[in-house]
Parts: structure tokens; C-alpha cells; sequence
């Protein structure tokens, strides 16, 4: 096992570390929640102490959070047990949200398999469940006291999801982490064939950076509003579609592209920058032209939990010394950014 990063957070540690197949599924735990598409990973003795939930963004609610609940209950777990999940953002999000319940909180670590999960749900400690049509609307901020982050898991995650988690990759090389963009850019067909080297380095270049953002601001009072970049396009866009139509990495690739015209169109970024950006999107295959009402996306972007005081704020790409800056858009200009 490889250690990327100790955090100290306010009330206690938490480790991010690199694992292999076989430490993952020795891994020791009180509790672990899977779902259907994860079970398959857990070791018989890990089985033996598992909830395995439906797999699907449709069941990150609080009926699933009461199944773990009511297993920890029927494991006579206790406040020093540590509960772990296996599984994409949904189920992380789920295991530590239930484990920050859990008799006012009990210990957590997480082993994401998806990509997506790996480089950005699983690391800094946001926790929930949706509510309505409103993701991860209720939760905590519960870091897990390890996350096991192993590429392993990548070789078996369908395209889509392998691609969802790609977006949120790019996400990091724009925010700020220059090598990464070099390397999306020079290696993106053996990173789409998922060549495990290179798999493993982009990963490692994601933890550290959100690892960095997260230690400095936790609660989002700050820097970890940039990682939003394109999520206030991308959600709303999800949102109109029913979630179900346009994938997260979908959606954030395309708010993306939104959020670097946004930064083109009030003269932040060089053309360059700008072409630069989009083309890294479009080469990796993301869709960036859907059909839309823009009344009723600007209506879906009032729901973002992001608003502050009424105000849409948004996270453009910027150049210079600064990478990305936060700021409110005013309608009339996001009807020309969406238009
Ligand atoms: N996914 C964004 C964050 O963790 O803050």
C-alpha cells in the first residue's frame, strides 16, 4: 500500500492511500455497503457483514440510508465500529453519510470503483443523499478515515462510466494541474484504452490535487467552490433530462464547454486557452451540442444549491496567475452563453 496524502482534518486524520486488488479485499471492517454491481468484489468474510443495495443514482435516498442503519442495528455495531463502503459515488456518499449518523458517528473508509468515484466523490469528505429531483441535497461533511484508492477497479467500469469519471479528470487539469492537461492531451488514446500506468498516474495527479483543495477548505467556505466548474450548467442540464438522459460526466463536460465560452465571451481567457479547452473536450468524445429550452435550463439553475443569497455564481476557467474565479452571471448573459 502506497500513502498519497495524510489529511489532518479539525477532529481526526484521514489517509488516502493507493491498494491493490488482494489489500482491498482483505481489507477488516464492521460493516461494508455494496450494491449489485459491487457485491461481487467483497471477500466471503466481508460478505458475511454486508448490505448490498440496489445499484443506481434513483437509490441515493434515505430508505437506503435506513437499510444500513437498521444493519449496523442488527450487527450490534457500536460507536467505535467502522463501517466501509465498496462502490461508485453513490455508495460512498451513502456509507459515510449513514456512519456520520450512526449513534452520532461512527468510523468510515471508503474503496471507490468507479473513476469517478476515485478522483473526486470518495476524497474530502461530502456525504448524502438526493432529495426530489435535488442531488445530494441533504448530508454532512464526514471524512472517511482512509480511502483505498485502487486503478484496479477501472478495467471492468463500462465506457459511459469510465468517461463519466474522465470528465471530472479534465475538470482538474483545467482547474490548475498543467502536467495532467499535457497528458490528457498527448496520451488520450492509450488513457482511453486505459493503459494501467498511465490510468494510475492520472489518478494519483486527481487525489493530490483534490486532496490539497480539500484540506485547505472542507465546508466549501472557498477554494472547493472551484471544483463546481461546470457543475451549474452540468446539473441543470441532468436535471431537465430527467437525470437519466445525459450522464454527470456528460453534463459537466458540456457545462464545462459553457463555463470556457462564458470565460471567452467577458474576455478572461485567450482564444488560444479557449480552443485549447474545447477541443480537449470533443476529442474525448463528449457530446457538447444538446437540445434544450434555455427558459427551462436558467429555471433548473435556480435550484442549485450553489446560489448564495438568490445569485447564480459560477466557476469560469481564468488565465494568468489565477486558473479559475468565481463570480455571479446575470441572465442576460447566460441567455448569450447558452444561445
Ligand atoms: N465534488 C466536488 C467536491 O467534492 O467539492
Amino acid at each position: 500500500m502506497e500513502i498519497l496524502k495524510d489529511i489532518q482534518f479539525d477532529s481526526f486524520p484521514s489517509r488516502l492511500v493507493l491498494a491493490t486488488l488482494e489489500e482491498t479485499s482483505a481489507a477488516q471492517g464492521d460493516l461494508f455497503v455494496a450494491d449489485d454491481n459491487t457485491a461481487g468484489f467483497l471477500s466471503p468474510e466481508q460478505r458475511e457483514k454486508a448490505v448490498i443495495l440496489p445499484a443506481g443514482e434513483s437509490e441515493k435516498t434515505f430508505a437506503s440510508i435506513e437499510r444500513i442503519l437498521a444493519r449496523a442495528v442488527e450487527l450490534k455495531l457500536d460507536r467505535s465500529s467502522l463501517f466501509v463502503g465498496l462502490g461508485g459515488g453513490v455508495i460512498c456518499d451513502m456509507t459515510a453519510f449513514a456512519a456520520s449518523l450512526y449513534m452520532r458517528g461512527t468510523r468510515v473508509e471508503l474503496m471507490p470503483t468507479t473513476l469517478l468515484a476515485m478522483v473526486d466523490a470518495a476524497v474530502g469528505g461530502k456525504t448524502g443523499v438526493d432529495y426530489g429531483s435535488y442531488k445530494n441535497m441533504i448530508g454532512t461533511f464526514y471524512p472517511a478515515r482512509q480511502v483505498w484508492i485502487c486503478p484496479d477497479y477501472v478495467k471492468s467500469l463500462p465506457d459511459r462510466e469510465y468517461l463519466c469519471g474522465l470528465a471530472e479528470v479534465i475538470k482538474t487539469a483545467i482547474l490548475g494541474d498543467e502536467a495532467l492537461l499535457i497528458m490528457l492531451e498527448e496520451k488520450r488514446e492509450a488513457l482511453l484504452a486505459r493503459d494501467p500506468i498511465l490510468v494510475r498516474e492520472m489518478i494519483v495527479h486527481c487525489v493530490r490535487f483534490k486532496a490539497k483543495v480539500v484540506e485547505e477548505d472542507l465546508r466549501e467556505s472557498g477554494v472547493r467552490a472551484s471544483l463546481n466548474l461546470g457543475h451549474t450548467f452540468g446539473h441543470a442540464l441532468e436535471s431537465i433530462t430527467g437525470f437519466s438522459g445525459v450522464s454527470h460526466g456528460e453534463g459537466v463536460a458540456w457545462g464545462m464547454s459553457k463555463a470556457v465560452l462564458a470565460a471567452r465571451l467577458r474576455g478572461d481567457i485567450s482564444e488560444a486557452a479557449y480552443r485549447r479547452q474545447i477541443t480537449l473536450l470533443t476529442d474525448f468524445g463528449y457530446p457538447l451540442d444538446y437540445p434544450f429550452s434555455v427558459d427551462e435550463l436558467i429555471e433548473a439553475m435556480g435550484h442549485d444549491k450553489k446560489i448564495q443569497g438568490g445569485q447564480k455564481r459560477f466557476v469560469l476557467p481564468a488565465e494568468g496567475g489565477k486558473r479559475f474565479q468565481i463570480l455571479p452571471l446575470d441572465e442576460t448573459f447566460l441567455r448569450k452563453v447558452l444561445e
